[in-house]
């Protein structure tokens, strides 16, 4: 078993075991439309070699939007360009791989990481330290209308052609709020049981769809009072119980940063060391029976290699903005990736398109 031998989850089958982790691409028009510039990025990463690709966060409602130029799937009118976006895509794998891409749709709502803070919310008005907002508690009632966006959006996925969907429960946004301590302190059952939000999501959408529901999730918040691992692996288990497809661990939040002193999220592999959350995700699979995806400074093949021993799945994201070609390159003999982690694709993504900026100012 190595990388590149085909996998099959529950629903899917992949083939090969390299995942592209989620990236904002700030393509979208005004409107969240899908444009031509995204088709071509995406056809790349098709080509480029990698068996699995999950779309950057797509929102599932106008107020749940994390920025501008941010892809739409919370109405009707973005699934034509949605359904474009996926057959371009999945037409350039067939033609160069022979073999089908799965591709995701990952969707989110901003809670209170939203730009540019219009009526942040949150499941608790608790401040985000780093910007300073002070989000307001939703109503009991607004949370049932966002699990019906996540549904609705999960469908349009579905008629799009999306193979299937993963929720955003990572690295602060509304759903990683709602598992947090720290950001969910409501006293209704949204708070005694925090990962309740996930499982009316994953019903609701079963309850119209077959689709399979990954999800992305924080194990760690990296903030006193916020969510640790033994928490996480018990919110696993029930993700496993209920019948997710497969869990991709990560960690941290904007706020995480006040503590840290550097980004979490994306951390500076020559300071943190390759696969900095695999401890983590270690521990997830350990204890549940689907699939398991590891994110996060993963930058050599042979490490990804010997991760493939614990874990199901290697994940990648800025590797993959600095060379789309990265996983057919390792295919053919080559062990590295030359991004630097350097973080001015992120530094740049609410001002320009996504791209690897390393050498640019
Ligand atoms: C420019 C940029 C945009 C990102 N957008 C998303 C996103 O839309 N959804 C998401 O879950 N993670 C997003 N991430 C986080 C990555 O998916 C990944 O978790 C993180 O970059 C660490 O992995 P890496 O070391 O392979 O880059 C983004 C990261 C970068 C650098």
């Amino acid at each position: 078993m190595n990388l590149f031998t085909p996998v099959e989850t529950e629903k899917l089958r992949m083939r090969n075991r390299i995942v592209r982790s989620a990236t904002a691409e700030s393509m979208a028009d005004e409107d969240g439309n899908v444009t031509d510039r995204m088709i071509e990025f995406y056809k790349k990463l098709a080509m480029g070699g990698a068996g699995t690709i999950i779309t950057g966060f797509m929102y599932v409602s106008e107020k749940g939007r994390a920025m501008k130029r941010m892809t739409g799937i919370s109405k009707e009118k973005h699934v034509e360009g949605l359904s474009r976006l996926v057959r371009e895509v999945k037409k350039v794998s067939r033609e160069k791989w022979e073999d089908d891409v799965v591709f995701v749709a990952q969707i989110v709502h901003a809670g209170r990481q939203n730009h540019p803070f219009e009526d942040p919310v949150a499941p608790s008005a608790v401040l985000e330290g780093l910007t300073k907002v002070m989000p307001r508690e939703l109503a009991y009632d607004e949370i049932l209308n966002i699990i019906d966006d996540f549904v609705e959006a999960s469908l349009r996925a579905e008629r799009a052609g999306f193979d299937a969907v993963q929720l955003h429960a990572a690295h602060g946004y509304l759903l990683s709020q709602f598992i947090s301590p720290h950001t969910n302190r409501r006293k209704d059952e949204f708070g005694k049981e925090r990962a309740k939000i996930l499982l009316d999501i994953f019903d609701g959408i079963r309850e119209r769809s077959e689709i399979p529901v990954m999800i992305k999730m924080n194990t760690v918040d990296f903030i006193p009072g916020g969510l640790e691992i033994d928490e996480a692996v018990r919110i696993a288990k029930l993700l496993d119980k209920a019948g997710f497809e497969a869990i991709e661990v990560s960690g941290g939040m904007w706020e995480s940063a006040l503590y840290t002193k550097y980004n979490v999220v994306c951390q500076n592999v020559k300071k943190s060391g390759e696969a900095y959350f695999a401890d983590y995700a270690f521990e997830i699979k350990k204890n549940v029976s689907i699939p398991v995806m590891l994110v996060g400074g993963i930058r050599r093949k042979d490490t990804a290699e010997s991760l493939l021993r614990r874990i199901d799945f290697i994940s990648m994201a800025r590797p993959l903005i600095r060379d789309a070609f990265l996983p057919e390159k390792w295919l053919k003999g080559d062990n590295e990736s030359d991004c630097i982690s350097c973080n001015k694709c992120l530094k740049y993504i609410s001002s320009r398109e996504l791209a690897c900026y390393a050498e640019k100012d």
